[in-house]
């Protein structure tokens, strides 16, 4: 199996608030990232996919249908607040974690042809980062 990888920037605020914590629970367990009005990250979304190559194009699937699933993931999310812009985030802390679970789900569902998604890799920052494989 041959791998291509491919990313995408965006940026979202989010705020780290679990309704069920007290407010001393929640000021303890997220620190500055309770902040009342939250704060803002550039992430970079990335996925990598797995297949044989075609043997006329040599793809394992077209970069623009790579771009216009990462685009359709992307695009709702960013400049958003997430708690607020975003319904699944009303109930589940947007946590990088959760963010890149969040992020494969979206690209599984609009990957039709037949490569797999190995990964998906979300960068909060260049020193943060969650990975998830489904
Ligand atoms: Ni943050």
């Amino acid at each position: 199996m041959i791998y291509l990888s491919r990313r995408i920037g965006f940026s979202s605020a989010h705020r780290y608030y679990q309704k069920k914590f007290s407010e001393d629970e929640n000021k303890k367990i997220f620190g500055r990232c309770y902040t009342e009005h939250g704060h803002g990250h550039n992430y970079i979304l990335e996925i990598t996919l797995g297949g044989e190559p075609d043997p006329d194009t040599g793809m394992v699937i077209n970069l623009t249908d790579v771009d216009h699933v990462l685009k359709a993931v992307t695009d709702p999310l960013d400049h958003q607040h997430l708690n607020f812009d975003i319904p699944y985030f009303k109930e589940v802390v947007p946590t990088t974690e959760n963010l890149a679970r969040y992020c494969y789900d979206g690209v599984k569902k609009l990957l039709t042809t037949k490569v797999k998604l190995v990964r998906v890799r979300l960068f909060e920052n260049p020193e943060l980062w969650s990975d998830y494989y489904g």
